[in-house]
């Protein structure tokens, strides 16, 4: 069965296509390299021996995003990953942002809808949530206002897929919630590579560790957790991937209850600023250069997951620990400045 994965090159997208591709599907993938490298290809087929087709497209192109759907008419699902995602570029840039979310989510959900049956799984986040009230994070809480435009899209994102599947009865999605997603591929031949300075804990660690960065700043200590630093739900990276292919496969084989889902994807378990820190030294043996310094206006204190939905109806449950992840991440980094 073929599958599209828009942003396949990026991040989460390079590693749910080793996994659709281990599990046997034939995967076309979109990217305009905006965000990754060509070279990701050859990790993909390092891990899997097959390299996926590519088409460097770039989604904004309306008429390209129709020509490709003419071409590939044989679709059985698509997962659509790609998107920009810096929240501080957002703010700064918000036509940009809502032009590669939101234009390109419509495209895609345009062609899908001129079919008699599809299948489509849509990247979002627990950004939704903002500070939610109460810990852990069902997917019943409420979406709270959104604190960027980025967050925004994926808030209208999900409206925009609710809104279109109530209407198409053949167009079936599941949108995902991913946490904090971290780590690299086991065989360290796919990872993250932030462009400039990582916007994430993880690579920002990872780079500090191998002195790429001086020191990580920790916002605040006097939050009220427990040891007063902000607490995520960081997911493995290979977990989150493999929770697209069940997802998909919820799809394909009809075991959807309802033609618009939405899954959590998390560990369940909050884990702090310093806890992060502690678990890099200790799969590293590297003590961390790190300073305490003032909260960041707008930050969250605590999310992290309730994740018995994603358990029970979708069949998926996280494997990895934060150790095992962080190894990862950190084989990654010493790989990717082996090579610089
Ligand atoms: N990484 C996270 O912390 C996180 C958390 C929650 C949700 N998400 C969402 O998950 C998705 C994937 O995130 P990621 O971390 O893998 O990001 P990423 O930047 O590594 O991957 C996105 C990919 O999409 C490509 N792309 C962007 N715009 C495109 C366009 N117009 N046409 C074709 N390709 C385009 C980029 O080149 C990149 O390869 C995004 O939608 C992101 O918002 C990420």
């Amino acid at each position: 069965m073929k599958i599209l994965v828009t942003g396949g090159l990026g991040f989460i997208g390079s590693h749910t296509v080793v996994e659709l591709q281990n599990e046997g599907f034939e995967v076309v993938v979109i990217d305009d390299c905006s965000n990754s490298s060509e070279e990701v290809l050859e990790g993909i087929k390092a891990i899997t021996g097959k390299t996926p087709i590519f088409e460097k497209l770039d989604l904004k192109e309306k008429n390209d995003v129709e020509d490709f759907f003419q071409r590939h008419h044989d679709l059985a699902g698509v997962i659509h990953f790609a998107a920009s995602k810096a929240v501080g570029e957002s703010v700064e840039r918000p036509l940009l942002y809502y032009e590669n979310n939101i234009g390109t989510l419509v495209y895609i959900l345009k062609e899908l809808s001129k079919k008699n049956r599809s299948n489509f799984i849509f990247s979002s986040s627990c950004t939704v949530y903002g500070q939610a009230d109460e810990m852990p994070i069902t997917e019943n809480a409420p979406v709270k206002t959104a604190e960027s435009p980025y967050g925004n899209t994926k808030q209208m994102g999900e409206e925009i897929i609710a809104d279109t599947c109530k209407v198409t009865e053949g167009l079936n999605a599941i949108a995902l919630r991913y946490f904090n997603p971290m780590g690299a591929h086991p065989s360290a031949e796919i990872g993250e590579l932030p462009l400039g300075v990582p916007q994430n804990l993880v690579p920002f660690i990872t780079q500090t560790g191998i002195g790429i960065r001086e020191q990580l700043s920790v916002y605040g200590d006097n939050y009220p957790t427990e040891d007063g630093t902000a607490v995520r739900d960081y997911i493995y990276v290979v977990d989150l991937a493999k929770a697209h292919v069940i997802a998909l496969k919820r799809l394909l084989e009809n075991k959807n209850e309802d033609n618009y889902e939405v899954f959590n994807v998390g560990t369940g378990k909050g884990s702090s600023v310093l806890d992060v820190v502690q678990s890099f030294e200790r799969v590293s043996g590297k003590k961390l250069n790190y300073k305490i310094v003032d909260r960041r206006v707008g930050d969250i204190v605590t999310a992290y997951a309730d994740t018995t939905k994603a358990n029970e109806v979708l069949g998926w449950k996280s494997e990895y620990t934060l150790d095992e992840a962080m190894k990862s991440a950190w084989d990654w980094e010493q790989k990717v400045r082996s090579k610089s």
